[in-house]
């Protein structure tokens, strides 16, 4: 019986759909090198072969990655869908609105349960608080948390776009809500109330009232969530609408040296933080992150690896300067 052998052109084969990521032309390639297998009279390694290729097939399409439903058609330009990436841990937040989150969540993944008895789990939430102190970014943690995607409403441009049909957007919206199951974030939501250029107070209270109408009857396997930076303006009557007001704050300074840690990772060991307190104040949770994005940037720019306290405490007052101007 002659040797087996796979002919160059197999090997090349192989190598160049092993390396465009071509699975199928692999497996393919290693077929022919089966049945080339066979035809010498080698069948029980054409057979391994073929077990092989069979195995690996099953287990590629086992885990195989499921596309983002991105929304499609008419809706398609009034949300984005995303997967994001950021957990609880990455939060920081007062221990009431990490209980808050805890509920929602325990609340969503049992909601079999509570449906069975006529209950409904928390899905309608309205997030307030100053800039910058994690209201889209609890979206996010939600999403990731239930294992949903995210889908973000361009309120402004259903506002600019569409002016006059916004009745019939927020439909198709709250027809999504009800057949993909999903985090609906309704951002800077303060845009439907707020009296808008192009929009006169009627106009703005029937959009408002009927994103309210829309709202009691979604769907509570979504979660639906409204975020503002402008809780006055809001109608006290409009609280009563979602089923949890989720309040966002400033960080305290052991918050804020929390957040600057975060994200300076292995950076950050060696600052004296007792030195960096009287800098962060009245600053947002974004801003810090920002400022700690800066020093860490100057730090490895000027080839050293640990971020000095001296460096931190300028990027911190930099960006406190920024903000206030
Ligand atoms: N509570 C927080 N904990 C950790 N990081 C935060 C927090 N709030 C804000 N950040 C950081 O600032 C960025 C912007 O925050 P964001 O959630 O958009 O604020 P808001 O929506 O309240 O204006 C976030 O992506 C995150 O990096
Ligand atoms: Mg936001």
């Amino acid at each position: 019986m002659a040797p087996v052998s796979a002919t160059a052109d197999h090997i090349k084969a192989l190598v160049k759909s092993h390396s465009s990521g071509d699975d199928e032309g692999f497996y393919a390639v290693a077929l022919q090198v089966a049945a080339k297998a066979a035809r010498q009279g080698h069948h029980r390694l054409a057979a391994e072969l073929k077990d092989l290729v069979d195995a690996a097939r099953r287990q590629s399409s086992a885990t195989v990655v499921t596309p983002i439903a991105q929304p499609r058609g008419e809706i398609a330009d009034l949300v984005s869908a995303s997967f994001p990436e950021v957990g609880l841990r990455d939060l920081v937040v007062a221990d009431e609105v990490r209980a808050q989150l805890d509920q929602v969540l325990a609340e969503q993944r049992q909601r079999h349960t509570l449906m069975e008895q006529g209950f409904h789990p928390v899905h309608r939430l309205l997030l307030e608080g100053p800039p910058g102190t994690g209201k889209t970014m609890t979206a996010a943690v939600i999403a990731n948390e239930l294992d949903l995607p995210l889908m973000t409403i361009r309120l402004d441009s259903v506002l600019s776009k569409y002016l006059g049909e916004t009745g019939s957007k927020l439909r198709l919206l709250f027809d999504a809500v009800a057949s993909q199951r999903a985090v609906y974030l309704f951002d800077e939501f303060d845009a439907l109330g707020g009296d808008r250029a192009g929009n006169d107070v009627g106009e703005a209270r029937r959009i408002l009232n009927s994103f309210l109408v829309f709202l009691e009857q979604a769907s509570p396997e979504s979660v639906v969530i409204s975020a503002t930076n402008h809780r006055a303006i809001l109608d006290r009557a409009l609280f009563r609408r979602f089923d949890m007001i989720i309040s966002y704050r400033q960080p305290t300074p052991d918050e804020a040296v929390t957040v600057l840690k975060a994200r300076l990772g292995p950076m950050g060991k060696g600052i004296r933080w007792p030195s960096v307190r009287q800098s962060m104040k009245g600053m947002s949770h974004a801003e810090l992150v920002k400022a700690a994005e800066a020093a860490a940037k100057r730090t490895l720019l000027a080839s050293a690896d640990r971020v000095a306290t001296a460096t931190l405490v300028q990027a911190l007052s930099e960006r406190s300067n920024a903000s206030v101007a």
